[in-house]
């Protein structure tokens, strides 16, 4: 049946919309709620190996890089397992030793990249466990790996890819979770995080509600040139993400700056000027963040703040994007999404062909 927008403009604000429900379908008979347990069929033969493996390398392109190093950390934590992540095109550039007893997960919504690809050809020769993380069923990323995860987040057809960024991103960390499970003194920990994503969907449906606010942000900032998203720990891969939605489809300059970089250089673009987005949800690193803040606002930046619903902490002359709190591992499955929606409304007010940007493509099947 043909895809059908429905009462949406456009595919992308479709699948930004459809979240609360593709998240649930990753997580589908895979998470059971009442028992603490994850289960995913795709992986069972492997887990021994995989447990006892002395380090794993992500590898993707894109926004599906940016899964990857949205959930390395929480991954590593679990796990104890140290994680390289690569993008694609740069591992094969590299010939970055890879070998037997490395286990590489190969991380694709179309499942048909060709730099990601001929990455895992690589491996597959040097003798590498092969786990593929995939929208796409049959495809060749799906096909040629010896194990792995559909994301099932049904097909995403805007070129700027939203629904599987936090499908992938669930799925990234229910690995995590299984591999981990054996690990009695995690129990506490995995415990809040199933209880996190169990109410995750209700959260993505709250934040959703925020369109209008974003809508009226975008107009605040559409006629800047640049645009710089700040954030630190799990929040970094969320400003990055962030930045490449916007330059994407609104062609509008922006970069992600992990927070902890600021003095060593990014400071520089800073005055009263420069508009700024400072992801400063509640997680430990939440004082760093603030040191952040009053670095910027010295030098006369009026930062947006992206912060928690009921943070009493922040300023009350800032401008704040609220969205609810959950435990720090999943916090950027929420926080991505007002990124995801400001993007959208930016590239209209530009008069973008939002699922279509120029120069970019779906899937880039040549190298
Ligand atoms: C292209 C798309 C991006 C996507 C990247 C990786 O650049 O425009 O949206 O993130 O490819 O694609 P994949 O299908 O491997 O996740």
């Amino acid at each position: 049946a043909a895809i059908m927008k429905g009462k949406f403009d456009t595919f992308m604000q479709k699948e930004i919309y459809e979240q609360p429900e593709s998240v649930v379908n990753t997580m589908r008979g895979r998470v059971n709620f009442d028992e603490n347990k994850i289960t995913l069929g795709g992986l069972r033969a492997y887990l021994p190996i995989i447990r006892r493996s002395r380090r794993m390398v992500f590898i993707a392109c894109g926004t599906s890089y940016h899964s990857c190093l949205a959930t390395r950390a929480i991954f590593e934590e679990l796990t104890e397992i140290p994680i390289g992540i690569e993008l694609a095109s740069d591992f094969l550039d590299r010939k970055t030793p890879i070998f037997r007893d490395d286990v590489v997960v190969f991380v694709s919504q179309s499942g048909e990249t060709a730099d990601t690809i001929l990455a895992l050809r690589y491996c597959l020769e040097r003798g590498a466990l092969c786990v593929g993380v995939v929208n796409t069923v049959g495809s060749t990323l799906s096909r040629e790996t010896h194990c792995g995860v559909h994301i099932n987040a049904g097909p995403e057809v805007g070129v700027a890819s939203t629904k599987a960024y936090t499908s992938q991103y669930i799925a990234l960390l229910m690995i995590a979770l299984q591999l981990s499970e054996d690990r009695i003194s995690f129990t506490p920990r995995r415990g809040q995080i199933i209880m996190g994503l169990h109410a995750l969907p209700g959260q993505i449906k709250k934040v959703l509600e925020l369109d209008k606010t974003l809508e009226q942000l975008s107009a605040t900032i559409v006629k800047n040139t640049s645009l710089l998203l700040m954030g630190r720990g799990y929040q970094h891969a969320t400003c990055l993400e962030g930045a490449l939605k916007i330059k994407e489809i609104s062609y509008m300059h922006s970069e992600g700056i992990l927070a902890g970089e600021l003095k060593h250089g990014p400071l520089a673009l800073v005055d009263e000027n420069m508009p700024v987005i400072i992801v400063m949800t509640q997680d430990s690193l939440y004082p760093k963040v603030q040191s952040a803040y009053a670095q910027i606002t010295a030098r006369k930046a009026q930062p947006i703040v992206l912060c928690n619903e009921g943070d009493e902490g922040i300023p009350k002359e800032c401008k704040t994007i609220r969205v609810p709190k959950t435990i720090d591992c999943l916090q950027g499955l929420l926080n991505i999404i007002p990124l995801q929606i400001l993007s959208y409304h930016l590239a209209v007010k530009n008069g973008c062909d939002v699922d279509f940007p120029r120069n970019l493509a779906k899937s880039v099947t040549v190298e």
